[in-house]
């Protein structure tokens, strides 16, 4: 039996207008909405860093917190936009959360009501995952839904499909998806395209779901590896994980946990392909290179060394990068969130390369900003074809979404001259401190409030 709410249950049916709780304010650089980065290219990148916990990874095991009245506690959790915002929907809805750095200590044990506003939802769409946790603990939900944004529609169609295969009855009302149950029922459910999100959903609702539910289809991304192993840490029997066939035993109750969050693999891929288009020699520390088979596959194509011996991942840069062609696919194919860098590294590189995106339908917004810089790209449908210059040349850019405007940077750090990238909110969403880890890589950089 789902677990009482202790709320009117009328206060379900109609908008809930409430006042978030004033929150400690977040590290400057997570509030800096208008701030720049000035960077003057040119310059070999040489030293060592510290990879930071997988926002992707993050976000969904912050959100498992929704399913017992334990304590969670989330190590190596970055200190990013998208965590903030999480942290901040959880609160909203009674989840008592403490951070110390990296750390995150959360408490669902009175959770006041089960809604996700549109204000917080339109910000970040990973907000969706609140979903199957409230359906499968509380038996209700009232989720805003997310709406499109810059890289394409992005609809959660497969999200509802699985909850209701699961027993779940949901209906869409302004603008929301509002969803009920009794107690979700195992099931067998075929994604009709492979979905991260969409799979932890579904996973973390059948966790608490009476009987065995069978994803088909499911996302091998390591980032739902690392959730399904904290669910199992929190008494889920999850198996198949990592496989694109997960089974899961629902069971009554999950417990609290500690789970250390993953190393990120695209901010590890977006520093890899920073020394490779500038040339360098560099250690990232922290990194799992076994996430990342696809991306260093192409690295050693453009050119460079990549070492993963004992635990570390060294890149070593002497030459112009090789231009590269490559599509993205679901893992442990070439990953989307890594097209735009690898279209920046192409700019400038010797050749021609044909770079197809076949997970979004919009994701080349970074393409005409490159072309600011001096970039030779060309559009066919969802084929970019790069044109390798000798040289790009500084200028002012704009960012358009995250990963855009890491491609942005990438290509500056390139460049010879001064680019000044704008709108930096969405580089703050996914990279922890970027400029200065860059700064510790002898990058000329500088964040401008
Ligand atoms: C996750 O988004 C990541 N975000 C994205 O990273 C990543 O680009 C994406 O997976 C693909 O790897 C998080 O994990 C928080 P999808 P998600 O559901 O889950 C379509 C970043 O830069 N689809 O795997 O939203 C969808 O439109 C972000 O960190 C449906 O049609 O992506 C897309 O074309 C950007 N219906 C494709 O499937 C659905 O119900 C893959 O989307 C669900 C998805």
């Amino acid at each position: 039996m789902p677990d009482a709410l202790p709320v009117a249950p009328d206060r379900l049916t109609r908008p809930v207008q409430f006042r978030a709780p004033a929150l400690p304010r977040d590290r400057p650089h997570i509030d800096g909405a208008m701030d720049k980065l000035r960077i003057r290219g040119g310059t070999r990148l040489d030293g060592e860093i510290t990879v930071s916990g997988a926002k992707n990874a993050a976000l969904p095991i912050l959100v498992a917190s929704l399913l017992t009245a334990d304590e969670l506690i989330a190590e190596n959790v970055p200190e990013l936009q998208d965590v903030a915002t999480t942290l901040k929907l959880l609160r909203q809805m009674g989840v008592s959360v403490e951070r110390s750095g990296n750390t995150v200590r959360l408490k669902a044990d009175a959770v006041t009501q089960t809604e996700a506003a549109y204000e917080l939802v339109k910000t970040m769409r990973a907000s969706i995952l609140v979903l199957g946790p409230l359906v499968a603990r509380f038996g209700s939900a009232r989720v805003s839904l997310p709406g499109g944004c810059a890289i394409g529609a992005r609809p959660v169609d497969q999200h509802i499909k699985g909850l209701e295969a699961l027993g779940a009855t949901i209906r869409i009302e302004n603008g929301f998806v509002v969803a009920q149950a009794e107690r979700l029922r195992g099931a067998r459910i075929v994604t009709d395209m492979v979905t991260v999100t969409g799979t932890e959903n579904l996973m973390m609702a059948a966790a608490l779901a009476k009987g065995e539910t069978v994803i088909e289809n499911a996302a091998r991304e390591p980032e739902v590896a690392d959730l399904a192993n904290a669910l199992n840490a929190m008494g889920a029997r999850i198996r198949g994980v990592g496989t694109s066939r997960i089974s899961i035993e629902g069971v009554e109750r999950l417990h609290g946990a500690t789970h250390r969050v993953m190393p990120d693999r695209i901010e590890t891929g977006t520093f890899l392909t920073a020394v490779a288009a500038a040339g360098g020699r560099a250690t990232l520390r922290g990194a799992d290179p076994r996430t990342l088979d696809s991306v260093i596959d192409k690295l050693r194509e453009a050119g460079a060394q990549i070492d993963t011996q004992n635990g570390l991942l060294r890149v070593d840069m002497s030459q112009r990068a090789n231009a590269i062609s490559l599509r993205t696919a679901p893992y442990p194919e070439f990953p989307t969130d890594m097209q735009a860098q690898f279209i920046a590294l192409n700019s400038s590189a010797d050749g021609v390369g044909k770079v197809t995106e076949t997970i979004f339908e919009n994701r080349f917004m970074h393409v005409h900003e490159l072309q600011r810089l001096g970039a030779d790209i060309s559009i066919d449908g969802n084929t970019a074809t790069v044109r390798g210059v000798a040289r790009l040349t500084g200028a002012p850019v704009m960012a358009t979404d995250l990963r855009a405007s890491a491609s942005l940077v990438v290509a500056a750090l390139a460049a010879a001259g001064e680019t000044v990238v704008d709108r930096i909110y969405h580089l703050d969403r996914g990279y922890e401190r970027m400029e200065s880890k860059l700064a510790a890589l002898g990058a000329d950089v500088v964040r401008v409030k």
